[in-house]
Parts: structure tokens; sequence; C-alpha cells
């Protein structure tokens, strides 16, 4: 008989967020019982997709009802135009922690689950803030928006934990492993059932595309060589005899030794932990694919399809996820062809990447972020990508751990640099974006050059 390990008490939930948590719930359950509506309103990438749905579940699961509104941004008309919404329950998922105080003027009650950077307002008895950074935690790391949506209703449902972890992975959270929080909702997934996790290749879509585009759609971990490259991930397989047109599921178990062994020559983080759940649909069932799929769906704005995948609706919202990740991952190829043939531009303290192309702005930060991981682009260099948005440009900028380590942090270079032009920036140290005038675009690169230099000591 084998006993699983209890999770390690570093990989406990601090006894206070699990207490807000609670009051969270608690609330939550107060106005499902009274009959009353309520509103949530949550972030259009998968990381807000998955949050809203954990809710919603939990909501459901109570025979209540809810109405979603799902944003790019918080603004303040918006929080404006809620306080003349008749709702009693308001669910700010992914937003919020840096709005408290336009929120808290909202007349009914407040639930925020967020995992961004919080402003020091203190908030009134009608907000139950919840926020990793409260409680010692790093919201970059150790807990996404849809995970601390998890724990504000873990009192009322743990069978979202899953979808809780799926938008960890859409944040890119999950790191060779996931680290505190994180791993607690894993343990405690994989205890009641809910996930499994197995050994096996790490490959992308592997329960229904050919073999060889799981290959060349395996963006993380990265595949040199292979990924993105259609052409490439086939010529490989034939070389290696291994059936291409097929599903990895329908490999002989000879040719699956093969493919693992010659993949992990390339990348050995290829082999480890897939985390799987059973309750999701087959395409759907590996965590980071379903990620994957909610990303689509948020870049190209149907909202109703992410959250329909999130609350296991229908056959149809999957068919067309998987068709709306299929043409995102092609733009991602396109992508990444563009950078392999151009190359970047190379200043003393960072490269950069700029197109007028209008399919390549909602994709610049992924494809910038992956050209690094691929070194398609010296990864030791950070990379802004520039896209001309008529007389605008928006930035997205992203680096490595270790050019972290060596001092770099995006946010606040390209916070500083944007505001001496009149535009906007921030974000992390390792991924950040800003929008700037074009007119601005060689003085801002100028100077953010020159605060990357004083950063790392260079200059
Ligand atoms: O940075 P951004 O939010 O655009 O990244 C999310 C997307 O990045 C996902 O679509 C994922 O496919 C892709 N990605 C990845 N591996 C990387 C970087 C990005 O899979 N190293
Ligand atoms: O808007 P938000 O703060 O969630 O965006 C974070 C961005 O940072 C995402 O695009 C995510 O993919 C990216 N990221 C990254 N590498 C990491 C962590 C986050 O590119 N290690
Ligand atoms: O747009 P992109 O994915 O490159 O953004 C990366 C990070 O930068 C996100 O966390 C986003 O919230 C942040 N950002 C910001 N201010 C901007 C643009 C992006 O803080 N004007």
């Amino acid at each position: 008989m084998t006993h699983r390990k209890q999770p390690s008490s570093s990989n406990k939930l601090p006894e206070t967020i699990t207490v807000r948590g609670g009051e969270a719930s608690r609330v939550l359950e107060e106005h499902v019982n009274e009959g009353n509506i309520i509103r949530v309103i949550s972030h259009n990438d998968a990381d807000g997709l998955s949050a809203a749905g954990v809710v919603a579940k939990a909501i459901s699961s109570k025979n209540g009802q809810f109405h979603i509104s799902i944003l790019s941004r918080l603004k303040r008309e918006f929080i404006k135009k809620l306080a003349g919404e008749k709702y009693s329950l308001f669910f700010f998922c992914d937003m919020g922690s840096a709005h408290l105080e336009d929120i808290s003027r909202l007349r009914g009650d407040v639930i925020i689950a967020d995992h961004h950077q919080p402003s020091d307002f203190r908030t009134d008895s009608n907000i139950v803030h919840l926020n990793p950074h409260l409680h010692g935690l790093d919201g970059s790391r150790d807990l996404s928006a849809s995970g601390t949506a998890y724990i504000a209703t873990r009192s009322i449902t743990r069978d979202t934990a899953p979808l809780a972890l799926v938008g960890a992975f859409g944040d890119m959270q999950y790191d060779d492993g996931f680290r505190g929080a994180n791993s607690f909702i894993m343990e405690e997934a994989i205890e009641s059932g809910t996930l499994q996790a197995h050994n096996d290749l790490r490959i992308a879509s592997r329960y229904h595309e050919p073999l060889y585009r799981s290959i060349a759609y395996t963006f993380n971990p990265p595949l040199p060589g292979l990924t993105g490259d259609m052409e490439a991930s086939r010529g490989f397989l034939e070389r290696i005899g291994v059936s291409y047109g097929v599903r990895y599921g329908d490999l002989s178990p000879e040719e699956r030794d093969i493919l693992k062994e010659e993949l992990i020559r390339i990348n050995p983080a290829i082999f480890g932990e897939v985390l799987t759940a059973r309750g999701f649909q087959p395409e759907i069932r590996d965590l980071s694919d379903f990620a994957r799929v909610l990303d689509a769906c948020g870049k190209n704005r149907k909202y109703g399809i992410g959250i329909g995948l999130c609350l296991g609706e229908g056959e149809g919202a999957l068919e067309v996820g998987l068709e709306l990740q299929k043409n995102y991952r092609e733009e991602i190829i396109r992508g990444l062809s563009w950078i392999r043939r151009e190359g970047s531009s190379v200043m003393s303290n960072i490269q950069y990447i700029y197109s007028e192309h209008k399919t390549f702005k909602s994709i610049m930060g992924t494809i910038a972020s992956i050209s690094l991981s691929l070194q398609l682009l010296d990864p030791d260099i950070p990379l802004l990508g520039l896209s001309r948005m008529d007389r605008h440009v928006k930035v997205s900028a992203r680096t490595t751990r270790s050019a972290i380590e060596r001092g770099v942090n995006l946010g606040l270079a390209l916070r500083d640099a944007a505001s001496s032009f009149g535009g906007t920036g921030g974000g992390h140290d390792i991924a950040a974006g800003a929008m700037i005038p074009y007119r601005d675009m060689e003085s801002f690169l100028q100077l953010v050059d020159e605060i990357i230099g004083t950063q790392t000591g260079k200059v």
C-alpha cells in the first residue's frame, strides 16, 4: 500500500489567507442563499478567465446565478458604471488590488481576489480583500489570480482546484514545478482525486494533434531546432524512425522510448511531471494545454468560449477554442520565423524588434519571450518588442531569470522611461509593457538602454 506524502510545511497556506478566504466564502454563500445574482469582473487572459471560472463554478454548486464581465484592464469609468448597477455583491478577480479606493465607493459588498501588487489604501469593512502579497507570498510565482479565487471559494467547493492551477500555468508560474501556495493546491487536488500527476514527455496537445505538430507547438519547455518549425519537426521524426502523423498516445512503446531518448538529448526538461485532470475534456485534460487554449480565447476576445470551457459546457465551445488555438499558434510560428529571418537590433544593454504588422501586435510579448527561451536571440540581452499603432508604439519587454539576477528590472525601466515621454508603462521584473508616442521611439529606446545599463552597474 502506498501513502501519499502530506503537503510539506513550506507548502502550507499561511493561516491568515485561509481565514480571509473563509470570510470570502461566507459572504459569497450568504448572497447566493438570498437569491442575489453575483456580479463577477475578471481579466481577459488565461489566469483571469480561469479565476472567473473558479468563482462561477462555486456559485453554480450552490445553485446560484452570476453575471460575468471580462476586461483588458480595470478603469475608473468602469467602476463608476458598476456603481450604478443594482447588484449586492461584486466579485473582482485578477484586478482590483490597485483600485481599492475607487472600489470602496461601491454600495454593495465586495470580494477581491487579485495577485498584483496592492495599493496602500486601507480597505473598508464592505471589502474582503484577498491577495498573496498581503500574506508574505509572491504573487508572480506562488499564487495566481485563479489560485486566489480558489482560496476565496474553497469553503464552498474544492473541486475547482485543477482549474485554479490552469491559471497558474497561464501566468507562467509553473517553473520546473509549482512553489508555495500553488504547490499546496496541487497536493490538495491530488489528494482529493481531482488531479493526476505522472511523469511523461511534456509536449503540447499530445491528446489530439499529430506528433510532428505536437512537437512544433511545444514552446515551453523549448525544443531548439524543432519548436515553431513543422518541417524540422517532421524531418526529425523521420530521421529517428518514429511515425510523425499519429498522436503521441498511439505510438508503440518502442517508438515512445526512442522519442523520449532523442528529445531528452535536445532538452532534458522535456521529460517530467505532467498534470492532468480527468474532469476536463480529453483535449484540454493537460492543465498546460488548457491554459494555452484560454490564452487563444483571450487574445481573440472570445471570452464566452473561454468561460464556457472553464464551466465544462458543451462540445461546441471546445471546437471553437481549439480552432482559435490553432490560428494563434500559427501566428506565433509566423512571428518566430520573422524573428529568425530579421534578427534584432542590438544597443549597448538592450535589443529590440520592431513591426508595423497588425497581427504581431497581440503576440509581440509571447514571441519575444519564446525567442529568448529558444535562443533565436541572445537570451542575456533584455528584449523589447515594439509594435506601431498609428501615432503610438506598444512595447512588450521580456528577459530571463539570470538577467534579473544581474539587476535587470524591466517593470521599473519601462515605467520610468515611458513617463519621461508622457507614456505609461510598468509590469514585472521579467515581463513588462508600455505605450509611448511614436515620435519618441528612438529617444525612448536610448533611455531604456541607459536605465538597464545603470541597473546592471555598467554606466
Ligand atoms: O507573455 P505572454 O502572456 O504573451 O505569454 C503567454 C503565452 O506564452 C502562451 O500563449 C504560451 O504559449 C507562450 N509562451 C510559452 N513559452 C514561453 C513563453 C511564452 O509557451 N517561454
Ligand atoms: O498582465 P500580467 O501581469 O499577468 O502579465 C504577466 C506577463 O508576464 C504574461 O505575459 C506572462 O506570460 C509573462 N511572464 C513571462 N515569464 C515569466 C512570468 C511571466 O513571460 N516567468
Ligand atoms: O503587454 P504585455 O504582455 O507585454 O505586458 C507585460 C506586463 O506589463 C503585464 O504585467 C502588464 O500588466 C504590464 N504593463 C503595464 N503597463 C503597460 C503595459 C503593460 O504595467 N502600459
